[in-house]
């Protein structure tokens, strides 16, 4: 157990961080608003892709579904072919879902209590915090592996850390800005993901002189895990399945195999993955293996 960074330490290092934070204020489309429905959808977007990846997938679905209503009511079939090949296409199915949820018992308002948004579909802890502070200014943390990570080496010391001690949850808590809760979590992330990254680059940090992890000249550990390579995976095949199928319209597999050009096997077990994710309807035959078995996206 470390001794408590004092508060005057902590704003400090706060300041700095939102300073380096400045320029980034306006980077990206969802820190240009504060309309709860676009910034959870950015959020729903950002768990598992690239911020330079999301940026246009989520211009044109905002654009297409400009408001939760509009989305809610969207068949399921449409609102994954519009997710537009971001991939792991199961949050398109959450996201659906969860607008439902929110106009049957929200009455179509976005709860801003991070409790209760962490019960709608596929928004977990960080998503509803994430969500609470951008868009209601609600001063909790927001809580991945990169700001996990800062945390850790600034004010514990530690890299990596026990996840379950709590300790990160607690000065996460104590160190978020009331001012500006969301913008100090976007601050965070940011340096997380581009400075305080597995290999750090600890030349460029903005809070380098208050870091207790380089004040004693720890080594970080071994990094995070890379995902595995795109190409030749399961998840390269299950996005290409879903691109090529149309909104109500049935597709045979020989189809689906002749159009995304990546061999039976592979369209087959993507297929049948994606049925029983529930995101797509394969038939009998289509599950065996058949050329002339029917796959269509879940209605
Ligand atoms: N990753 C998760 N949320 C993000 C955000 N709001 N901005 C940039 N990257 C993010």
């Amino acid at each position: 157990m470390t001794s408590r960074p004092a508060v005057g330490d902590l704003r400090r290092a706060r300041a700095r961080v939102l300073d380096w934070y400045g320029p980034r204020r306006s980077l990206y489309p969802w820190r240009r608003t504060r309309d709860p429905y676009r910034v959870l959808v950015s959020e729903v977007m950002l768990q598992q892709t690239q911020a330079s990846r999301v940026v246009p997938a989520y211009r044109a679905f905002v654009r297409r579904y400009p408001t939760l209503a509009s989305l809610a009511r969207a068949p399921r079939s449409e609102v994954i072919a519009a997710w537009n090949g971001l991939g792991y296409n199961r949050r398109a199915v959450a996201l659906s879902d969860a607008a439902r949820v929110i106009v049957q018992e929200h009455r179509g308002r976005i709860p801003s209590e991070p409790e209760l948004l962490a019960r709608l579909p596929g928004v977990g802890p960080y998503t509803a915090a994430a969500v609470a502070s951008l868009a209601f200014g609600r001063a909790v943390p927001a809580i991945d592996t990169n700001v996990r990570r800062v945390v850790a080496r600034v004010l514990v010391g530690v890299d990596p850390v026990d996840a379950a001690s709590g300790e990160v949850r607690r000065l996460a808590a104590r160190w978020v800005d009331r001012d500006d809760p969301g913008a100090w979590n976007q601050a965070l992330m940011d340096l997380g993901r581009e400075v305080c990254r597995p290999r750090p680059r600890c030349e460029r940090c903005p809070i380098r002189g208050a870091c207790r992890f380089l004040a004693d000249g720890r080594e970080p550990g071994p990094s995070a895990r890379r995902r595995p390579p795109f190409r030749g995976s399961t998840r390269e095949a299950r996005g290409a399945v879903v691109r090529s199928l149309r909104p109500g319209s049935a597709t045979t597999l020989g189809t689906l195999v002749a159009r995304t050009g990546l061999g039976r096997p592979r369209i087959v077990e993507a297929v049948a993955a994606l049925h029983a994710d529930g995101l797509i309807e394969a038939g009998p035959a289509a599950l065996a293996g058949s050329p002339r078995g029917c796959v269509r996206l879940r209605s």
